[in-house]
């Protein structure tokens, strides 16, 4: 099929986390349609060995190469840092992939030492331990490898106690006063990002990497003229398809609420056009 800007942009994660990418592409690029792919079946990966990342991207990549995407988003920080180089090699259409913000928190004015939270996978692979090696002052980043927290936003989409609970243990391993901002490394976090500074505070910034991704498809795009550029009247009507591989239909329920709330809060305007939701079981 030979790429066009009428096709949709494909965006893939673990589970229902890259909804939060997908809310600012579809702030940025509301004429765009997208086909949304939560890999939930099997999340989390960031627990998962290396082969097992790649061997389940390159699956989640195919199914949305046959659905016939223009542009790739692997809107996971772990699927980006265990597959991204192979899913380059293997597809001819662009890809882009995330990374955590460790560089803008880096340089944030008197910034003290920065912690980053990200699954297991990411801060042990070595994409993560190249990008705080270019840093001289690498001992000022903090890892916090955040196990199990995934699920539980999986499952409540960032509500309820177990999630406090959690999070108050966590932020137990480390000296708040010293840490000027926290990275969130993984696209789930960002739904949980207010109970994050309850218990943190408001003087530590939450920084995520989200506009440097919805940035760089737009750039792409732009360069291989693949960007739609209709104007609209009033508000945008953005087309969705939501696919699962859970097979249950409270996480696509959980993904659709997820984006609405999330695009409120970004303030976007226009209304989401639901097309052909699916469960894709493997
Ligand atoms: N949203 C994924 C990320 O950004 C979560 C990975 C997982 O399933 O553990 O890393």
């Amino acid at each position: 099929m030979t790429n066009n800007e009428n096709m949709p942009i494909g965006v893939f994660d673990s589970g229902v986390g890259g909804i939060s990418v997908l809310a600012d592409l579809i702030k940025q690029m509301p004429m765009e349609k997208y086909i949304y792919f939560g890999d939930s079946k099997n999340a989390p990966y960031g627990t998962r060995s290396l082969e097992e990342v790649r061997t389940l991207s390159i699956r989640v990549a195919d199914s949305l190469i046959a659905d016939g995407i223009k542009a790739l988003v692997v809107a996971c920080n772990t699927a980006t840092s265990g597959a991204i180089a192979e899913l380059r090699e293997v597809l001819d259409i662009p890809v882009v992939g995330m990374e955590p913000a460790v560089k803008p928190a880096i340089e944030r004015p008197h910034a003290g030492k920065v912690a980053v939270m990200a699954t297991p996978f990411t801060l042990r692979e070595k994409k993560f331990n190249t990008l705080i090696s270019k840093w001289a002052e690498a001992n000022e980043i903090i890892k916090l490898p955040c196990p199990g927290l995934v699920e539980i936003i999986e499952a409540y989409g960032g509500r309820g106690q177990e999630l406090r609970e959690y999070l108050a243990t966590l932020f137990q391993q480390v000296n708040l006063n010293e840490i000027s901002s926290i990275v969130l490394g993984c696209t789930h976090y960002i739904f949980i990002k207010a109970l994050i500074t309850e218990i943190v505070g408001s003087s530590i910034s939450l920084v995520d990497g989200n506009s440097g991704t919805v940035n760089q498809v737009q750039r792409l795009l732009r360069a291989d003229n693949l960007l739609v550029n209709k104007p609209y009247e009033v508000a945008p009507i953005t087309e969705v398809r939501m696919i699962n591989s859970s097979g249950r239909e409270e996480l696509i329920s959980l993904s659709k609420l997820l984006l609405e709330e999330r695009l409120k809060e970004l303030g976007w305007i226009g209304i989401i056009k639901y097309i052909d939701d699916c469960h894709k079981m493997y």
